[in-house]
């Protein structure tokens, strides 16, 4: 372990000492709980609804924005009182998800993504780049074919989480390769656009990355029901479920609230919860965490040195999702800005150019007349929301001086949620060393379990399907301190 991490470590440690051992609990609202759940998106909304109403066990949810969902933004459209989605758009026919969507009475229809005329712009000049050619739909389904057949035979291992990954040597070596060498062999490079543009996977580039970062973000599942136009929506909005989950939820969901500070065994939790001028002390007999695993969100649950050698591994990219009224840019139109170098059919470049390790595409949303646009803004580094803002800007900025545009590029951000996450990049070699076997084993460790995006495959419905998986064992692992304490 380098020294760097275990003197954090020890800072940590010294700062819990500080801060719970000087505190006054009659100042603070203790609350006693079965199962604190901290973060309230998808994964931890989910287990909430679950393990009070379906498994009698109390909670307290923990979310530091001022409402539930995580990931799903939705921006209401002050000219028309209607509503648009720039975060998560729709859903797979997947484990619990009509269920869920069902129990709080909303309704369904299909997915229909809007149509757009795609014009590719050279990033560095703001040209069109008229010499790429798109993949034909033949050769994309062609493609996506081989894909699925991959995606099938290594569902067990991905779907809906990992607990089934090979250990090292049965790691099959089709995961280990770098992407596109697998791509090559495989002929999958026309289904590569697709892949990036709906999963978002690859700031930096797909080449080196191995080839399980693809399958973990583009996975059978998702491929199935994109192939079979099976995705759905909910009538009114993504965020629908969430208020809806909130209002049954109550006084158990403590909004605008961050964890300070945890002292944990592994059956006993105090955790200091602040909530603007309000302090906290919730004691729990475990944590469910559901948020991005970062060491960076982790320090106030003093990791040890088992997880933090885990939860150091991930790559820190960064994505940023708005809505922009930009009056240069037809209606109807998606622009994408790409480097030259995937000119003229080179996907697997699409996002690879060194001085441009980050991509922007701005797909105009309606309603007509608006000139309404989301923004997509990723990079494998860390961004700001000023400096999304500027890429934007600097990008309209090029399409007007290099006359590809013909008005002038006036932008005004109306909504912006970043959704910066550690990511799933690591080596074959740590792979190989059996990371994915150490991040499980850290399920139940010391008291905390976990839930999200980075245990599986990473859409709404796999992770509620995950979540189920995890609750079992949870529920499990609090029984026995249950029944232990029964016979003492
Ligand atoms: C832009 C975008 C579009 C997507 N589109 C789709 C889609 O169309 N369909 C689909 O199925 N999936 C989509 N996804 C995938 C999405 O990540 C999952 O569907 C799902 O929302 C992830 O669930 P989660 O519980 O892991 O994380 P989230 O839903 O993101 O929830 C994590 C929660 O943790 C909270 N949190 C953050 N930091 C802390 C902290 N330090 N302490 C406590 N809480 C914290 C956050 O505020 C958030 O509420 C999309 C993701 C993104 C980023
Ligand atoms: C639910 O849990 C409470 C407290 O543990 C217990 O008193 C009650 O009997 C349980 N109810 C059911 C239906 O299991
Ligand atoms: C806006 O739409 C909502 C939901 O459809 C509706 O309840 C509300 O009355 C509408 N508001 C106005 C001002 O029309
Ligand atoms: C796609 O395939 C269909 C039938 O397989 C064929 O009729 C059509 O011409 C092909 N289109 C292109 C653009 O290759
Ligand atoms: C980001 O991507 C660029 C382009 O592929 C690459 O040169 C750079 O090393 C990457 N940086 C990180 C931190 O991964
Ligand atoms: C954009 O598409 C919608 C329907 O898909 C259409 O009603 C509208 O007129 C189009 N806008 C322009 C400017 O072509």
């Amino acid at each position: 372990m380098p020294r760097k991490d275990t003197l954090l470590i020890l800072l940590f440690v010294l700062q819990a000492a500080s801060t719970l051992a000087g505190r006054k609990v009659p100042e603070s609202t203790v609350l006693t709980t079965d199962v604190a759940i901290v973060g309230g998106g998808a994964s931890g909304t989910y287990a909430a609804i679950r393990l009070r109403e379906d498994f009698n066990t109390s909670i307290v949810l923990i979310e530091p924005r001022p409402y539930l969902g995580g990931s799903v933004s939705t921006y209401l459209v002050p000219e028309t009182n209607t509503t648009l989605e720039f975060g998560v758009q729709s859903y797979l026919r997947y484990g619990p998800a009509l269920d869920f969507f069902a129990r709080f009475g909303i309704a369904l229809r299909p997915f229909a993504s809007k149509r757009l005329t795609t014009v590719n712009i050279d990033v560095e000049t703001g040209e069109q780049l008229k010499d790429y050619l798109s993949p034909n739909i033949n050769a994309t389904n062609e493609a996506f074919q081989r894909w699925l057949a991959i995606v099938s035979k290594y569902k067990t291992f991905l779907e809906p989480g990992y607990w089934n990954f090979p250990l090292s040597p049965d790691i099959p070596s089709d995961f280990l390769v770098p992407f596109e060498d697998f791509a090559k062999r495989h002929e999958l490079e026309a289904a590569v656009p697709r892949i990036l543009a709906i999963s978002g996977v690859g700031y930096g580039g797909v080449r080196n990355p191995i080839t399980l970062h693809l399958l973990q973000a583009f996975g059978a599942s998702l491929t199935l029901d994109m192939l079979e136009n099976q995705m759905f929506v909910p009538t009114g909005s993504n965020s629908l479920i969430y208020q809806r989950a909130h209002d049954f939820l109550g006084p158990d969901v403590l909004l605008s609230s961050t964890v300070k500070d945890v002292k944990r065994t592994s059956t006993a939790m105090t955790i200091l919860v602040k909530q603007r001028d309000t302090e906290y002390i919730i004691k729990a007999r475990r944590i469910l965490y559901s948020a991005p695993p970062s060491l960076r969100n982790l320090s106030p649950f003093q990791p040890d040195e088992k997880e933090a050698a885990v939860f150091s591994t991930w790559a820190e990219d960064s994505e940023f999702v708005g809505i922009a009224k930009i009056s240069c840019i037809p209606e109807n139109y998606s622009i994408n800005f790409i480097p030259s170098v995937a000119v003229p059919t080179n996907y697997l470049a699409l996002k690879v150019r060194k001085d441009w390790p980050y991509s922007i595409r701005l797909d105009s949303t309606g309603p007509p007349g608006l000139g309404l646009f989301r923004i997509i803004v990723g990079a494998n580094y860390t961004l700001s929301l000023d400096d999304v803002k500027n890429l934007v800007l600097e990008g309209t900025k090029r399409l007007e001086d290099a006359g590809t545009v013909t008005e002038e590029c006036g932008v005004e951000f109306k909504s912006s949620s970043d959704h910066s996450r550690p990511q799933w990049k690591q080596t074959a070699e740590q792979l190989q060393s059996g990371l994915v076997q150490k991040l499980y084993g850290l399920q139940g460790y010391r008291g905390i379990w976990y839930v999200g995006y980075v245990w599986g495959a990473p859409y709404s419905s796999t992770i509620w399907a995950f979540t189920d998986t995890v609750l079992l064992k949870l529920l499990d692992d609090i029984k026995t301190d249950k029944s232990s304490s029964q016979k003492a």
